[in-house]
């Protein structure tokens, strides 16, 4: 047990969001929101992705950029929406007020017009003080605040955008709840940041993730990262703790706290639980979590330390699975998704938005119903690299111990991999090729949980309706040459 327990030690990204609505009435409307990541290879138009927002009520949702697509596509939906400054932006942002003018203009003020994008949050920089990451960020974060902050007050937005700081919760430790603090060489930082944080209205943020807790450490009890009892929970003088999330999440108001700063909003930017790519990593699991984690938010039971008011907003992790996402932190990575890379809830969930279960992305525009996979006839020397260059180009982590294809056998896994990355090449014919050992097949080879996916089409449909548009416009132009041809010619 001890501090492994309690602390996310997590590599994970994210932020999200939050409501507390500005003056003197404390209006606080706790709501479910979503992280919309872009990792991608696989991706629904930003419109597609819109319609499947509202479709589920969703009303609020993190970036993790300012991605002008996505952001098009979100004006006019009323959706409150987080925009994100890359870390590696901050170090230009935090010694060139120039620099953040422009961003802001360029990512935030040609947004907010009428019927634009309703941006309520800039996150600066992404779990920027993030142990692994050396502190090579750190102290830019502050100057990076003061500069957007200035730049924001020149645009007027002062008022409609806050700025916010995504934390992950490796800021912060302790072995009991009671006893949280943040890093001792952040504790600087941390009371500049939350005293900006607390003047300006906007809320700390940051992710937990019980799941991360779990992976990285074998002792710790199954049960204690779900929200449905458990036979290890923590004593913490008067407080009893049945879950990972209130003591994690009280580890850090006891750290506000001893900054001064105990009554500060807090939202939880992301939060989630992947369904494939490593043990403890399935659609169940997820579900379970996910579910749990929101009844017991809505509840708004609160936790001991902030009895009876959960978190301002809580941003799941993630909208979709993002299967062009670097595997280090493990090949779960791309699975953290809610929605499949193609819009297809997969689980029953109710973010308690009033809407009932998850609805599914309509109008999704697939690929061809066909796929690559090894010929049943050839002889697999050789094929070892074909192997390795499609699992880098393309995602094999379903294939990994723990995954929804580990155990389909040596052909499965090599007509996987093909099918993989053959949907990646958006179903380029020589990228089935694999010096003749692959062939393509109109049966679906999936088989059981082990689903062998066929890509969308959705950009390549928009250019062959503009394709289509130029063929019909070229074909009129020869029919009036050919008939004014045939006039001049009769004349
Ligand atoms: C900011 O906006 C510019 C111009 O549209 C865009 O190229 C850039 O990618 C945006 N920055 C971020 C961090 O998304
Ligand atoms: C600044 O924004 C507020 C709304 O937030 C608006 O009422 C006001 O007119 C704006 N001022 C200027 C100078 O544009
Ligand atoms: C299939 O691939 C996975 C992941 O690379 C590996 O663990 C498994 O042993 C392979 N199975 C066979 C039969 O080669």
């Amino acid at each position: 047990m001890g501090g492994g327990i309690l602390i996310t030690k997590a590599v994970a990204v994210v932020l999200v969001l939050v409501a507390v609505l500005g003056g003197s009435v404390q209006s606080v409307e706790s709501a479910i929101g979503v992280n919309w990541g872009t990792i991608s290879n696989h991706r629904l138009a930003p419109s597609t992705v819109v319609d499947l927002l509202r479709d589920n009520k969703i009303q609020k949702v993190k970036l993790f950029d300012a991605d002008p697509d996505c952001l098009r596509a979100l004006m006019g939906s009323g959706i409150e929406v987080m925009v994100g400054v890359s870390n590696d932006l901050l170090a230009t942002l935090s010694s060139s007020s120039a620099a953040a003018d422009l961003w802001v203009s360029q990512n935030v003020s040609r947004y907010m017009v009428r019927g634009g994008a309703n941006i309520k949050y800039i996150a600066v920089g992404n779990e920027p003080f993030l142990t692994s990451y050396g502190g090579q960020f750190q102290s830019y974060v502050m100057p990076s605040i003061t500069n957007l902050q200035q730049s924001l007050t020149k645009a007027n937005l002062t008022n409609n955008v806050k700025l916010v700081v995504p934390c992950n919760a490796d800021a912060y430790e302790s072995s009991l709840p009671s006893q949280g603090a943040f890093r001792p060489e952040l504790t600087q930082i941390m009371t500049d940041l939350v005293t900006f944080l607390n003047s300006n209205g906007s809320p700390f943020i940051v992710n937990i993730y019980p799941f991360l807790s779990l992976y990285s450490n074998s002792d710790f009890p199954q049960d204690y990262a779900f929200f449905e009892g458990t036979t290890h929970s923590v004593t913490d003088g008067p407080n009893v703790y049945y879950n990972a999330f209130d003591g994690n999440y009280d580890t850090l108001v006891s750290a506000l706290n001893k900054l001064g700063f105990g009554q500060i909003p807090i939202v939880i930017g992301e939060v989630g639980w992947p369904t494939d790519g490593a043990i403890t990593a399935n659609v169940n699991a997820a579900r379970v979590f996910n579910q749990g984690l929101i009844n017991h938010v809505l509840s708004n039971k609160g936790t001991p330390l902030r009895p009876g008011q959960g978190p301002t907003d809580v941003y799941l992790f993630g909208l979709f699975d993002e299967e062009a996402k670097s595997v280090l932190p493990g090949g779960f990575e791309r699975h953290w998704g809610i929605f499949s890379f193609d819009g297809q809830a997969k689980y029953a969930l109710n973010l308690g938005l009033g809407n009932g279960l998850l609805r599914n992305a309509k109008d999704v525009h697939y690929l061809p119903f066909r796929w690559c996979v090894v010929d049943p006839l050839k002889d697999l020397s050789g094929v070892s690299d074909h192997f390795k260059l499609a699992c880098t180009v393309a995602d094999c982590t379903n294939l990994n111990y723990g995954g929804s294809c580990n155990g389909i056998g040596e052909r499965g896994n090599i007509s996987y991999a093909f099918n993989s990355y053959y949907q990646v090449q958006k179903q380029n014919s020589r990228s089935c090729e694999f010096d003749g050992l692959g062939m393509v097949t109109f049966l679906n080879p999936s088989m059981g949980e082990c689903k062998f996916l066929v890509g969308v089409a959705e950009e390549v449909v928009t250019e062959h309706v503009s394709v289509g548009l130029q063929l019909y416009r070229g074909s009129v132009i020869v029919w009036l040459l050919i008939f004014w041809g045939f006039g001049v010619f009769m004349i």
